[in-house]
């Protein structure tokens, strides 16, 4: 038996979002955990924050990017099935009181897991502070996406300044740490920024946990794939992540390891687009 898509609406010209029966995944799964879905019978396996588990069912924000993500979105509906969905994978965050707990993203996993986190840290008494940021007003989520149910304070961002506040939500997180108003920080999205994060708030000694995103294969800690260097030792995204202490990470490494399978990548994703021009489908 597979997993039935329930739900499936576009989120912005590059994200959708879905939302997939799995039981079993939504009764167990924590923020801070992921999913790994495969699609059909000879699929890859694809790693997946969770925006929300409710209800028996697994929603998820997906960006179009290469093969798996643009077939789930191009040849799957409503009433089909994945063939699979393991979860829930990684290590929960420390749900607890801290005070004041920022959650800040700008990307498409990042923004699943600002509402996710901020939603358990919310109901944990903290006085909780979103901030979410997207390039432009085209690509802003529906405001029945955004993470604002969950936040006493909100901040939209924009890179052209076309909607909210012109920038990213490094800029925003400096004024608050002006304003003193920074218990604890966490971060989801773009590599490159949340090394940026890591620099900002260092000095401030404002503990920060960001995702740390790698190419995951098995996503339990046997394959090595997910390898990152924290504090001097190897660590799995996977098993001992995927949001680590950012203070501690060595981002140069990340970096490099994350974007190591792109030409491949690209020939995949060139090739799919070819197949779905000839059959029409695009
Ligand atoms: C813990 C975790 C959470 C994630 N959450 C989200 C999310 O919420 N939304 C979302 O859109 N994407 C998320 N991703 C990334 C997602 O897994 C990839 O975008 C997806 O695998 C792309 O597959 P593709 O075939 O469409 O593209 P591909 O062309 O295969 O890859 C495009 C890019 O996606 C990333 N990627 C590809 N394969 C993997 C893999 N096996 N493991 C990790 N990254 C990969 C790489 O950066 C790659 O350059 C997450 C990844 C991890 C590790
Ligand atoms: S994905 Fe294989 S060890 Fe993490």
């Amino acid at each position: 038996m597979g997993y039935k898509i329930t739900a499936k609406t576009d989120l912005s010209p590059i994200d959708y979002f879905v939302e997939v029966e799995a039981p079993h995944v939504a009764r167990a799964w924590k923020p801070g955990q992921f999913v790994v879905f495969i699609t059909h019978e000879r699929g890859e396996r694809v790693p997946m924050s969770v925006y929300k588990a409710e209800d028996g069912k697994i929603g998820m924000f997906i960006r179009k990017l290469g093969k798996t993500s643009m077939q789930l979105y191009y040849e799957f509906n409503v009433g089909d099935e994945l063939y699979s969905m393991v979860g829930p994978l990684g290590k929960p965050i420390d749900v607890k009181y801290y005070g004041n707990v920022v959650f800040a993203s700008d990307a498409v996993c990042g923004q699943a897991e600002n509402y996710a986190t901020l939603k358990a840290m919310k109901e944990a008494g903290n006085y909780t502070i979103s901030i979410q940021s997207f390039e432009d007003a085209a690509r802003v989520y529906p405001e029945e996406f955004l993470a604002k149910p969950v936040a006493d304070e909100y901040y939209l961002t924009t890179d052209d300044g076309s909607v909210g506040i012109k920038g990213n939500y490094l800029d925003v997180v400096k004024e608050l740490i002006e304003k003193d108003k920074v218990d604890i920080i966490f971060a989801g999205g773009k590599l490159g920024t949340l090394a940026k994060l890591a620099e900002l708030t260092r000095p401030y000694g404002i503990p920060t946990i960001t995702t740390v995103r790698q190419i995951m294969v098995d996503g339990t800690g046997m394959c090595g794939s997910c390898r990152i260097l924290y504090g001097g030792e190897v660590r799995f995204a996977c098993r001992d992540g995927p949001m680590f202490d950012a203070h501690k990470v060595d981002w140069e490494d990340v970096l490099k390891r994350a974007n190591r399978f792109l030409e491949q990548e690209k020939l995949a994703r060139e090739r799919y687009l070819e197949e779905l021009r000839a059959r029409g489908v695009i």
